[in-house]
């Protein structure tokens, strides 16, 4: 089942009048399904973050609209889309935005409260979902008391709490070492798995992009090529590999 349709979305910086202007994404339309695990690679400065955050809407098209079901977002007003995002979207960031005057709970516990829940119900959400990250032991210290990969943890706690109908992560590994970057592509894999969550992860690193099911690349705003995974985890790392060394970069 299709959770969400992007129809020539484009995003241009910068004012109209002035000449810098830049367009990050040239008329862009895909469509994912519920479910799905979809690695979004290219280029630095290909416009990854800038979809990403169109989808998640941090911010707007500056032309196209896009679904999610069959409700346009980008009809939505400001209130409505508050409400959307608090609803049906989680966020992981590579440099985590936990905030600091928190603990790790009060950090997860947030977008819960801020839609209202009940203590009881939010106590019990956050117990069985510290558990499932293994960050149960820190829980009650703060973002500068624990490491990069128990703040990256958290920060996923915090995305999955609500149970959003999609996730969106931009480079959630790209501050981790390589044991913790592993521990968090597994645990996206189980969330992926287990509760059928629909993930689109920005990543550069192909290790990492080899968990997704599908990759679509991306060269200057526009969609450059799309992978599929097949039974076959050796060939489709080389065949990201492949397309990686075309669009260039690192
Ligand atoms: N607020 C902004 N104002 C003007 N230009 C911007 C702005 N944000 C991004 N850009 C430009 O848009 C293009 C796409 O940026 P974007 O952040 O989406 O790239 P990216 O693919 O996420 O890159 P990276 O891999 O380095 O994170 C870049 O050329 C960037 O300089
Ligand atoms: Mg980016």
């Amino acid at each position: 089942m299709q959770i969400l349709k992007a129809e020539n979305i484009s995003r241009v910086y910068g004012r109209r009048k002035n000449s810098k202007q830049y367009m990050a994404l040239r008329s862009i339309s895909f469509e994912v399904c519920e479910g799905e695990f979809i690695g979004v690679m290219g280029q630095s400065g290909s416009g990854k973050t800038t979809l990403l955050n169109i989808l998640g809407s941090i911010d707007k098209p500056t032309a196209g609209r896009f679904f999610m079901g069959d409700k346009d977002i980008t009809a939505l007003n400001k209130k409505q889309l508050a409400k959307h995002r608090m609803e049906n979207i989680g966020f992981i960031f590579q440099d985590y935005n936990l905030l600091e005057t928190m603990t790790l709970k009060e950090n997860i516990i947030l977008p819960l409260a801020l839609s209202g829940h009940k203590p009881k119900d939010m106590e019990e959400k956050v117990r069985e979902i510290a558990e499932n990250m293994g960050i149960t032991k820190v829980m009650e210290k703060y973002p500068y008391e624990v490491s990069g990969g128990e703040q990256q943890r958290a920060a996923a706690c915090r995305a999955l709490i609500t149970n959003p109908r999609i996730i969106l992560a931009d480079e959630p590994t790209g501050n981790l070492d390589s044991k913790s970057g592993k521990d968090l592509l597994e645990l996206l894999s189980y969330i992926n798995e287990e509760y059928k969550a629909t993930i689109l992860m920005v990543t550069h690193d192909v290790f990492a992009a080899s968990y997704c099911q599908k990759i679509m690349f991306i060269r200057d705003g526009e969609i450059y090529n799309e992978l599929y995974s097949g039974d076959n985890k050796k060939e489709f790392f080389d065949s990201i590999i492949d397309v990686m060394s075309v669009l260039g970069g690192e």
